[in-house]
């Protein structure tokens, strides 16, 4: 399970079945797992690909990512809590030695992580990070990617760019901080794409 938004599905009564019809036993479990195999299959992960993910959650996608593809995978995560039980889970699964789960910014990846991955994976970490820090983000991710025949997938919630400023922590053209909707939160607006090239 991740605590990011699920795919929801007709099978689930859409994005709205839990409000119109009531939610349903295990709705959440498949939309979450129709989510995660979604991101996953984005990523085109291959057997015994290295896969790197910047916010490890409870660790539901890096589980899967090495139980579904085989994959080798690093996941890195600020929470004592959510390592602590992400490693329960990957010990129940026996995925140990596949799965590290490293209580680490992504500021501080080592050089060993240097273009060591076929595929680097975020979900909804990257409204942590502040929109004056994704040049080094990206810069990171590329670095820690092999040259040739990577792939990166990162979600975010985003805002429609009317709304984006207002909804802001931080005015992105003064600096200055606006209000706080999540701590340290910057939420980019559906149009991110053509700012970050
Ligand atoms: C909103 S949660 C999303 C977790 C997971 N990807 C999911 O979808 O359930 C954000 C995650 O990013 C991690 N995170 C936030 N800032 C980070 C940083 N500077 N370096 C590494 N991880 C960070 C948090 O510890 C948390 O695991």
């Amino acid at each position: 399970m991740m605590y990011s938004c699920a795919l929801w599905s007709e099978a689930e009564g859409g994005v709205n079945g839990d409000l119109l019809s009531g939610p349903t036993d295990g709705d959440l479990e498949a939309a979450q797992h129709r989510k995660i195999h979604h991101v996953l299959k984005k990523a085109r992960l291959r057997l015994g690909d290295r896969l790197l993910e910047f916010g490890s959650g409870w660790g539901g996608l890096a589980i899967e990512a090495a139980r579904t593809y085989g994959c080798e995978v690093d996941s890195l995560t600020l929470s004592v809590e959510q390592k602590a039980l992400a490693e329960e889970r990957i010990k129940a699964a026996g995925l140990e030695g596949r799965v590290r789960v490293h209580l680490m910014d992504y500021r501080d990846i080592p050089p060993e992580f240097q273009h060591a991955f076929d595929a680097f994976i975020s979900i909804e970490m990257l409204e942590h990070v502040g929109s004056q820090h994704y040049k080094e983000y990206f810069k990171l991710v590329d670095y820690a990617l092999k040259s040739k025949n990577a792939t990166a997938v990162v979600s975010a919630s985003t805002f429609p760019e009317c709304r984006y400023t207002g909804y802001q922590m931080v005015d992105r053209r003064t600096g200055k901080c606006i209000k706080c909707l999540t701590p340290q939160s910057l939420t980019p607006p559906d149009t991110a794409e053509a700012w970050l090239v």
